[in-house]
């Protein structure tokens, strides 16, 4: 006993038991401050709840309760003024921290806020507060990089732009058309992260170590005073489910993925070969030996960081499998994933606009490799229809033709009348209007086709609907 509270460590909370101190590897491999003190607004919230709780237990004394409340709120400035000082205080984690600063301000009394509370259902709260909290950040930096989208498509609300499938020039789109089908997946992960908050819905506070609190705390007001639904409705799974760290991973998981995609579009579309668009200076960087260099790293990280945070979900997942109930120290393995994991994520969500803002589109260019390729044989074959040949039979004349254009070395918009009739007599001369790249997109006028008016109006719906869904975040 040299510090006050047993052996263990420098301010252990359980060193009673112990007679040897801890071994420093075992330190090193057992502290989590280092990294848990990113908890500590939380566990100082959770605490002020749970002293409010003992009052009303009759636990603690409404005055004992007050002195331990306003104590925790000067732990929070102090915290919050420097926030390196908690990551090194060399405390075993964020929880013994907290209850080691409330002791050396109100003394023995702040030896009485543990009482009938454990790590265990203290952790689970701050994680799903921290978890609860994190989620809509990432909404609202999901809903810059939407505007940012819908920022681009209204910049460029009509420009013909090549459409791929398999990478080969498949059918002419519009650029805005693009832009929006990033923002449309962008859009059901905000959704996902918002259903991950929801299941971090229910508090843990009272479950105590595994079988629920001896003191009869109200849990409702707990919960309420915390901003969850209510409480958790099983002690065991209320200390050991994670499901919510889980949730919250996935979503930023898949959110990665999609960036990593729309990242992948824009670095071929920047190329040499491809020259549809120019990345700002901003978001580039040159090379130290080759100096006409301009590299897309910006998109590249945006790219390389879907693999890390999908290592997270990844990781998470591996911990949890097998573990038996209640709570076990792997648990604590959570953290620095989900913590890695929603940084960088972070960080790519803000990029993202920052890209797109600075974006230069090269119309002319998007244009030519719009009407590029054969892009328009779908056209033909579809004119063919018109004009009474059953599809199967136009998609292999249009192939028939397709193949004596590609041997004369000509577009199919450049064959003459002869020429087409020889394929199908029964083609008329409006074939040539009809292959053009604008009846080639006016054609696909059906909702959430790439008809310009089917874009323009999808643009400004696009518009209105994260207007009223940023209204509706920003009121929670
Ligand atoms: N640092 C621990 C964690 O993150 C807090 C809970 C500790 N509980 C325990 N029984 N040792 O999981």
């Amino acid at each position: 006993m040299t510090d006050g509270h047993g052996a263990g460590g420098s301010g252990a909370m359980w060193g009673g038991r112990f007679e040897g101190a801890s071994d420093p590897l075992f330190r090193a491999l057992n502290d989590s401050l280092p990294f848990d003190h990113r908890l500590v607004r939380h566990d100082l919230q959770g605490s002020i709840a749970w002293a409010r709780a003992l009052a009303g237990a009759g636990a603690l004394a409404a005055v004992e309760a007050e002195q331990i409340i306003s104590a925790l709120g000067d732990i929070g400035a102090m915290a919050a003024s420097n926030p390196r000082a908690v990551a090194e205080a060399g405390d075993e984690d964020v929880h013994s921290w907290v209850e080691s600063r409330l002791i050396e301000r109100v003394g023995a009394l702040g030896k009485k806020l543990h009482t009938g509370r454990s790590r265990n259902d203290q952790v689970a709260t701050d994680l799903r507060l921290y978890v609860r909290e994190e989620c809509l950040a990432r909404v609202d930096e999901i809903r810059r990089t939407q505007d940012a989208l819908v920022g681009a498509a209204e910049r460029w609300p009509d420009a013909p732009f090549p459409g791929y499938t398999h990478l080969q020039p498949a059918q002419p789109t519009l650029f805005a058309h693009w832009c929006l089908a990033h923002f449309e997946a962008l859009d059901r992960d905000a959704d996902r992260f918002l259903s991950a908050r929801a299941r971090a819905g229910l508090c843990p506070l009272g479950s105590g170590a595994l079988t629920g609190t001896t003191f009869p705390v109200d849990r409702e007001s707990i919960a309420r005073e915390l901003g969850f639904d209510g409480p958790t409705r099983n002690s065991l799974d209320a200390v050991s489910d994670r499901d919510f760290v889980v949730d919250a991973l996935h979503a930023a998981a898949l959110c990665a993925v999609h960036l990593s995609r729309f990242a992948e579009d824009l670095i071929i579309y920047s190329t040499a070969e491809f020259s549809l668009v120019t990345l700002s200076d901003a978001v580039t960087s040159g090379s130290s030996l080759m100096p006409q260099k301009k590299n897309p790293d910006a998109l590249e990280l945006l790219r390389g960081k879907s693999g890390r945070i999908t290592g997270a979900l990844v990781a998470l997942l591996t911990t949890l499998k097998g573990l038996p109930l209640a709570y076990n120290k792997d648990l604590q393995e959570d953290k620095e994933p989900l913590f890695d994991a929603l940084r960088h994520l972070s960080l790519s969500l803000r990029a993202a606009p920052v890209v797109l803002d600075g974006l230069t589109l090269h119309t002319d260019a998007c244009a030519r490799a719009a009407a590029a390729g054969y892009s328009n044989a779908t056209e033909l074959a579809d004119y063919l229809v018109r004009i009474n040949v059953p599809f199967r039979d136009a998609h292999e004349v249009a192939g028939r033709i397709v193949r004596f254009a590609i041997e004369r070395g000509q577009p199919l918009e450049a064959i003459d009348l002869a020429d087409f009739r020889r394929f199908a007599p029964a083609i008329g001369p409006d074939i040539h209007e009809a292959l053009t790249i604008q009846a080639t997109l006016a054609r696909r006028n059906v909702p959430g086709g790439t008809a310009p008016g089917r874009v323009q109006a999808a643009v400004t719906s696009a518009r209105l609907r994260l207007a009223t869904k940023r209204e509706q975040e920003a009121a929670r």
